[in-house]
């Protein structure tokens, strides 16, 4: 029977709790080889083609869509591909908080989601902003191909360029590239498609260099049982809906909800006695990117800890 959770081997998934951490960012591959980095891989095709075409050359594709990360995992495991990594990641935080500066020498995006309606232009993805932040990731020369079938995004996006760094190549091509979307244009009649391919050439005003972590903090006392977790809301929203602690281990695990940039994430926090005091850490196996709400939550769970004993 076919099941639509077939995905034939983890191999290819990366989800950032035990790996390395190098400076900042998790050490998927070898520092030195060339990274290629795929945003919106949908189904797979194109990264597929890309692994089994450049086999010295690294991937890392981002994509948010469960289902489609299946089937590309499937599809990878299929045909051997060994220098291809996937993530369920939102394509902003990837960049941010997974490569490293100057560390990518191509992204490409196929199809990207265009918004189309003015009033939802906000969710497109190629902000100035988001541009700049893929601009710091790119080597000097680097290049972000985008194609897209709608015109009114490939000019929006020319609209974004100023100050960010890339000089623009634009040009109109056919179908070559086989992927689900591309087809499914094709098959609505559409030939023309409009390439963007930007290089990270020019000058740019890069934000402050920032290295991503989350603190870790220790304190002399904790009284368990007067532990009061209050969440705050704002651009930043933290709640806490639940707290165990385990007399017996003198442990306790905290776990918080962070809500930030329209994005959600889980975080347990343990608080636990250390060889002098007690310390406050992300939990083993949590995954913390290091977000702001990241940040939040751990100096929020620690000033609890100190309160609870005033
Ligand atoms: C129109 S589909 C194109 C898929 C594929 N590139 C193709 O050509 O068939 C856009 C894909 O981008 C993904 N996506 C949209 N916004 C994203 C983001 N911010 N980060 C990562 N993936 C995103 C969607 O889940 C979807 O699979």
């Amino acid at each position: 029977m076919k099941s639509n959770y077939n995905y034939g081997s983890l191999a290819a998934f990366v989800d950032l709790t035990g790996f390395q951490w190098l400076n900042g960012y998790p050490r998927i591959f070898p520092v030195g080889s060339p990274l290629e980095v795929e945003i919106g891989f949908g189904t797979g095709e194109y990264i597929l083609g890309l692994g089994v075409q450049n086999p010295a050359v690294n991937f890392i594709g981002f994509e948010q869509c469960p289902t489609r990360i299946i089937k590309t995992l499937r599809k990878l495991h299929q045909h051997g591909v060994a220098n291809s990594r996937v993530m369920r990641i939102d394509a902003a935080w990837g960049f941010r908080f997974v490569l490293a500066p100057g560390s990518v020498n191509r992204v490409h995006c196929l199809f990207p989601c265009p918004w189309p309606k003015k009033k939802h232009a906000k969710h497109r993805l190629f902000q100035p902003a988001f541009l700049r932040l893929v601009r710091s990731r790119l080597k000097e020369g680097g290049t972000l191909r985008i194609v897209t079938d709608q015109q009114l995004y490939a000019d929006w996006i020319e609209e974004q360029l100023a100050e960010t760094g890339f000089s623009l190549a634009r040009a109109a091509i056919g179908a070559v590239h086989g992927t689900k979307f591309e087809k499914k244009w094709q098959e609505g009649g559409q030939e023309q498609f409009h390439e963007l391919v930007l290089t990270a050439d020019q000058p740019y005003k890069s934000g402050p260099a920032e290295v991503p972590s989350v603190q870790t903090y220790s304190c002399d006392d904790f009284d368990p049982d007067r532990l009061v977790l209050e969440g705050v809301s704002g651009p930043v929203t933290v709640s806490f809906p639940e707290y165990l602690f385990d007399t017996k281990r003198n442990a306790g695990m905290v776990h918080a909800i962070v809500s930030e940039d329209q994005r959600m994430m889980h975080l347990w926090v343990v608080i636990e006695r250390a060889a002098r005091g007690w310390r406050v850490a992300p939990a083993e196996g949590t995954l913390v990117l290091p977000t702001e709400g990241a940040r939040k939550a751990m100096e929020l769970v620690f000033q609890a800890v100190e309160q609870s004993v005033k």
